[in-house]
């Protein structure tokens, strides 16, 4: 009795020595991702911001044509292999705003969309495990942090850079539409990007799509090594 005892005791204590060895493996693997997530970027803001200006200097509202511009130039700058050449649009609820986007890339350290509206939403940006970089393409966005008394205004052309962990409101009045990069750690924010349709939409099928492209694109990339 005494001995079998003792033998449950110890295995409780191997398995919490497993755990706690795991744990470490994990946190250090983490942190060693961490501190090296710059080295996984195939995408530049800067390169984005140039690229996003000078398709919009070439077909102004016509914002199907700079989207073809912009991802042409990608091909070209970045590598077809990283990139999602079919438009699969899908609607996107998050944070109370509802747009629809077009996954261009999907890695676990990158996204990049085509996100908009050609109605208008406003909503909560999520408080996210990644840097945001949202150019605008076609139309004004605006944003608000709280102890502001004044409206963020990103027009046509210009960027909306929203840091890793910060929160804003946003708001686009009408027809908007941007190149929305992020870099960072993707997976977590996928929370954010389907808790809207558990909780208010119910639309199984774009959760489906999403899911598909999404996973598709990310796997994909980490089959060809990109993390
Ligand atoms: C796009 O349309 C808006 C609204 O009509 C206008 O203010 C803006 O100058 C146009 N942009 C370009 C690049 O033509």
């Amino acid at each position: 009795m005494a001995a079998s005892k003792n033998s449950a005791a110890a295995k409780g204590t191997s398995t919490l020595t497993i755990l706690a060895l795991l744990l470490a493996a994990f946190a250090s693997l983490f942190y060693y991702l961490e501190q090296h997530l710059e080295s996984f970027y195939v995408f530049e803001p800067e390169h984005l911001h140039d690229l996003s200006q000078r398709a919009i200097a070439a077909h102004g509202n016509d914002t199907r044509a700079v989207v073809s511009y912009i991802v042409s130039e990608l091909d070209e700058k970045v590598g077809g292999k990283y990139l999602n050449f079919d438009e699969e649009w899908v609607f996107n609820n998050a944070g109370g705003a509802m747009g629809a986007m077009y996954i261009i890339h999907a890695s676990i350290t990158e996204y990049l969309i085509i996100f908009g509206t050609s109605i208008g939403t406003e909503g909560h940006t999520g408080r996210h495990t990644a840097d945001d970089y949202f150019h605008i393409l076609q139309g004004t966005q605006l944003a608000y942090t709280p102890g502001s008394y004044e409206p963020e205004v990103y027009p046509q052309g210009s960027v909306h850079h929203l840091h890793r962990g910060d929160v804003k409101q946003y708001k686009m009045d009408s027809s908007c539409f941007a190149l929305e990069y992020a870099r960072g750690w993707i997976p977590p924010m996928l929370g954010f990007g389907y808790a809207d349709t558990f909780t208010s939409t119910l639309d199984f099928p774009t959760l489906w799509a999403t899911t598909r492209i999404t996973g598709r694109e990310m796997i994909g990339n980490l089959l060809q090594g990109k993390i």
